[in-house]
C-alpha cells in the first residue's frame, strides 16, 4: 500500500522532546539553491530550525516565542503545534496554549516577514479557546485561505474530534461563528487530532493523526492504535468529507495513508508541503524503532505524495 521511506534520511530530532506538529516554509528563492527551508517544533517557545534543503543538516537558529506566548493560560511558556503559512508577504504561525489531557485552550498567532527568529510579533489569542465542557478542545490549528476567498481555521483534538471556523480576513481572528465538526471517530478515547487541509483539483483533502501520540517510552498503546496517518475529502472545505470507501468522516471514515511499518511506528502530527523542487510532501514525526520510542527521539519522515489515483499516496 505504502512504501517505506527510502527517499529521504530522516533527521535525528536531537533538541526536541515533543515534536506533536511540525510545519515547513521555504523562503521565496531566488534562486532554488538558495532556499532556506524553516522548520518549526511543538514545545517552549516553538524551536525554529533552518537547513538549505529538504532533507537537512537542521540548525537551531532561535524560536517563535523567546520569552513565551502573551496569552494568559497555563501552557503559555510551552506552546504547541505551530502551523506556519504565507500569505501576500506574511508568514502566520498559529500556535496552541494548552495542557496536556485538558480543554484549557486556546489558539493563538504571530506573524513575521522573514520567519527569523526575532522578526515574530505575536498577536495573542485568536479568539479561539475552549474550556471543559465544550464540544472540542481548541488546539491543533490549521489555516486555509480558500481557492473561494473564504478563510477557515481547522483545529481539533479528542472530545469531538475535528472543527472548523472561519477566520476574518486579517487571519489574525476568528469571526465568532460556532465552529462546525468536520471528522468524529467516535471510538475509544476519540483518538483525532492534528486536522491539515489541503486543496487539490476541485477537493479539500483533510489530513489527521488518529491514535495515541506520545510517550511510547512508557507505554505502548494496543496493536494499531498507536498514532497513524489518515485522509478524508470532500468537494467543499467545509465537508463533507468521506474516504475512499465513501464512508462519512463524521462517522468512523478515513483511508490511512502512512501507519506503521517496517522501523517505523507512530507516524503522525504531519502536514503537507509543495515543493518548488520535488512536488507535494508528506512530513511527519515518527518514531524509528531503531533508535528510541521517547518523544525525544522523534524523528522527521518526508514522503513525496503521488496524487495519482485521487488520493495520496505515499
Ligand atoms: C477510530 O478510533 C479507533 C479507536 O481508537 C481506531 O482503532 C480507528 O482506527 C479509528 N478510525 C479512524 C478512521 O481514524
Amino acid at each position: 500500500m505504502y512504501a517505506p521511506i527510502t527517499m529521504y534520511t530522516p533527521i535525528h530530532l536531537l533538541a526536541i522532546l515533543s515534536l506533536l506538529i511540525t510545519s515547513i516554509s521555504a523562503l521565496p528563492p531566488p534562486s532554488l539553491a538558495r532556499a532556506t527551508y524553516f522548520r518549526f517544533s511543538t514545545g517552549s517557545g516553538l524551536a525554529i530550525h533552518t537547513s538549505p534543503a529538504l532533507t537537512g543538516p537542521w540548525t537551531y537558529v532561535g524560536e517563535v516565542l523567546p520569552s513565551g506566548s502573551s496569552i494568559s493560560n497555563p501552557g503559555a511558556q510551552d506552546a504547541w503545534a505551530p502551523d506556519v503559512h504565507e500569505v501576500d508577504g506574511v508568514y502566520y504561525c498559529y500556535y496552541s496554549v494548552s495542557s496536556f489531557g485538558t480543554q484549557e485552550s486556546v489558539i493563538g498567532v504571530a506573524t513575521s516577514s522573514t520567519m527569523e527568529p526575532g522578526s515574530w510579533t505575536d498577536h495573542g489569542s485568536t479568539g479561539l479557546s475552549s474550556t471543559t465542557g465544550d464540544l472540542y478542545n481548541a488546539i491543533d490549528a490549521n489555516p486555509l485561505p480558500t481557492s473561494a476567498g473564504e478563510n477557515v481555521l481547522t483545529f481539533g483534538s479528542f472530545w469531538g474530534d475535528i472543527f472548523q471556523t472561519p477566520l476574518n480576513a486579517d487571519l489574525l481572528t476568528v469571526t465568532g461563528a460556532s465552529p462546525y465538526q468536520i471528522e468524529f471517530n467516535d471510538t475509544g478515547t476519540r483518538p483525532s487530532e492534528g486536522g491539515y487541509v489541503v486543496e487539490r483539483e476541485g477537493y479539500s483533502y483533510l489530513f489527521f493523526s488518529s491514535g495515541v501520540c506520545c510517550g511510547y517510552d512508557a507505554t505502548r498503546p494496543a496493536a494499531g492504535e498507536e498514532y497513524k496517518i489518515m485522509v478524508c475529502r470532500s468537494s467543499t472545505v467545509d465537508g463533507e468529507y468521506v474516504d475512499a470507501a465513501g464512508r462519512s468522516c463524521l462517522d468512523h471514515g478515513g483511508t490511512l495513508v502512512l501507519g506503521s511499518h517496517d522501523n517505523v511506528y507512530g507516524p503522525g502530527g504531519q502536514g503537507v508541503y509543495e515543493d518548488p523542487e520535488v512536488g507535494t510532501v508528506l512530513y511527519y514525526h515518527y518514531v524509528d524503532t531503531n533508535v528510541g520510542y521517547a518523544d525525544g527521539d522523534k524523528q522527521l519522515g518526508i514522503n513525496v505524495i503521488d496524487w495519482s489515483l485521487g488520493w495520496p499516496v505515499v
